[in-house]
């Protein structure tokens, strides 16, 4: 029961281990005791996540060394199989984890030297733990962000399948949450498609500030040992080598930028959610989520609530407190490690389990939704969300658009007044309230005409979203 997947260790580790004090500092400490501070310490309980990283980093470590002619090839060789021989202890979930070795590399070194002996000992010479937990993370972060991006480009499929789906439907667009002008429902739907695909290009650069390997810092200042992380980072498939020892090992940068890209995908789900949540009420109507994605009350039979949208809505605070969380720790520390940098880890993990949570939810949420283009038609209806180009009418005849955005506001005035629409009020009327409005300048407030006539670069005519569905299909494939 103590598999990677497992939630936690028991209190205490496992059975057998009588002295917790003892462990890799008992040349400096004394054993015994400590109990307490030892549970306090130790990360195993989540850090056993990075094993695959960790034990990755050993393998390159212990063939750089032999390549260099620090470790005989017998020692590599034995270094390698016991490596092997953990992982899949830890595989198959019959991994001994204990607490008293503090965390995911004390465990692996110890268990290793338990499997092949004394020679386990000889892989830690010219690394530290501090280069390790780096290393791990910046192998984590790295798939983690292809993870991430994978899942919100299945959310971009989602969107652009209703965008084609969509057609000609209309629905009001709005600032303030006041009808403005119609658009196409594909037009605000692809809105969205295209800030997921920024947050996909956050994250191609947060794994790129990732692509480097810290070995070789050896805790801080480097080695005296005659290493080679240059070849350590080729072998783990990483771009680079940082050229200060402590900066490899004392910045979490590359989390702290991976959390932000996060955060900001977590906006844009979370404003998504949120327009779903309106979009799915009875006021609006515009959608009607599948079964599947709707829960019911434990008392009102007739509910039917958008549950996947409200949480993908409310998990957005997790992420950003997981961001402000390691901004905080991080913020004031001296050079080099501190042990407050062990905070980052359950801040990435969630963070990146809550985003692809989300997002997984989301895609089947939109990708199942029924769009109600009825509904967004009557929306339209008599709210004058045509008048901007009844104005441009009149400029393009000639009349300042200022002036002509002052008769646009008194016909829309007479109109409430007299509970008409424009285009019942008749001509006399019209021409008192300027010379130049007239039925053919009232009749540029048809909704359908006036996402025709949208057709600057991004708008919102046919065209112009036919355009950006081709786009989009392309940003999908390449
Ligand atoms: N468990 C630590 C972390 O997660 C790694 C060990 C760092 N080194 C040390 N001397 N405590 O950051």
């Amino acid at each position: 029961m103590t598999g990677p997947d497992r939630p936690a260790v028991p209190p205490g580790g496992a059975a057998g281990t009588a002295d917790p004090g003892a462990g890799i500092h008992h040349g400096r400490l004394g054993a015994g005791g400590g109990v307490e501070a030892r549970r306090f310490t130790a990360s195993i309980a989540f850090d056993r996540r990075l094993y695959r990283q960790d034990l990755a980093g050993s393998r390159a470590h212990a063939r750089m060394l032999g390549c260099q002619g620090l470790l005989p090839r017998e020692d590599v060789d034995a270094l390698l199989a016991g490596l092997d021989a953990v992982e899949a202890e830890i595989d198959a979930g019959v991994f001994p984890f204990r607490v008293e070795d503090e965390d995911i590399h004390l465990n692996i070194e110890r268990r290793l030297t338990e499997i092949i002996g004394p020679v386990g000992g000889r892989l830690h010479l010219a690394r530290s733990r501090n280069d390790q937990v780096a290393l791990d993370m910046h192998l984590f972060v790295k798939d983690a962000c292809r993870d991430v991006s994978a899942a919100v480009a299945s959310l971009q499929r989602a969107l652009l399948g209703q965008a084609e789906a969509a057609g000609d439907t209309l629905l009001p667009g709005y600032t303030h949450l006041q009808h403005a002008q119609p658009v196409l429902f594909a037009h605000h739907l692809l809105a969205y498609f295209f800030m997921l695909q920024r947050d996909k290009g956050r994250l191609v650069d947060a794994a790129r500030r990732a692509d480097v390997s810290p070995l070789g810092a050896a805790a801080l200042a480097g080695t005296s040992v005659p290493v080679d992380p240059a070849s350590v980072a080729l072998d783990l498939g990483l771009g680079g080598t940082y050229p200060n020892s402590m900066d490899a090992v004392s910045d979490r940068d590359f989390v702290l930028e991976t959390l932000a890209a996060l955060a900001i995908v977590m906006v844009h789900t979370s404003r998504l959610s949120e327009e779903m949540v309106l979009w799915s009420s009875r006021e609006f109507g515009f959608i009607e989520p599948a079964d599947a994605y709707a829960t019911g009350s434990s008392i009102m039979p007739q509910k039917k609530n958008p549950d996947v949208a409200e949480l993908a809505r409310g998990k957005s605070g997790r992420v950003f407190g997981d961001l402000m969380a390691l901004l905080t720790t991080m913020k004031g520390l001296p050079l080099a490690y501190h042990s407050d940098m062990q905070e980052d880890k359950e801040a990435l993990f969630d963070a990146v389990d809550t985003t692809l949570g989300v997002l997984r939810a989301l895609s089947g949420m939109v990708d199942t939704m029924r769009p109600c283009p009825q509904r967004m038609e009557v929306a339209l209806e008599g709210d004058f969300s045509g008048v901007t180009d009844i104005a441009d009418h009149l400029a393009r005849s000639g009349v300042p658009f200022r002036e002509a955005h002052a008769v646009g506001g008194r016909l829309v005035r007479l109109c409430v007044e007299q509970g008409l629409q424009p285009g019942e009020v008749s001509e006399e009327a019209l021409r008192e309230i300027h010379p130049a409005l007239n039925l053919e300048a009232v009749a540029a407030a048809d909704p359908a005409r006036v996402v025709r006539a949208r057709q600057s670069p991004g708008g919102t005519s046919p065209e112009r979203v036919a355009e950006q569905i081709v786009l989009a299909r392309h940003l999908l494939d390449v």
